[in-house]
């Protein structure tokens, strides 16, 4: 198992115009404001792309964890050692 911790419960957005020397590869003004969100939260199903499933993290509380299965089910635990006793639907 592998436990990674994402604070964040919404996407990065990156903003094509805004990546250092785009410009000078792309002139195309549709392509310059072409913008994609990034998974910051590890519950989308389309990694590295956010998909909405962090709609999922909004009522978590800051500062308590948080473990969710592959499908998003979540319930918070006290540390990563609970993570042991949880069923196997949370390991990914
Ligand atoms: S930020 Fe992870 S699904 Fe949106």
């Amino acid at each position: 198992m592998r436990v990674i911790r994402h604070d964040r419960n919404h996407p990065f957005a990156l903003k094509m115009r805004e990546l250092p020397g785009f410009d000078k590869l792309a002139s195309d003004e549709k392509v310059l404001n072409y913008e994609v969100h990034l998974c910051a939260c590890g519950l989308s199903r389309h990694k590295p792309f956010c998909d909405g499933s962090h709609a999922k993290t909004s009522g978590e509380v800051p500062g308590k964890l948080y473990a969710y299965t592959i499908d998003g089910k979540g319930r918070e635990i006290q540390t990563t050692d609970d993570l042991k006793a949880l069923p196997n639907e949370y390991e990914g």
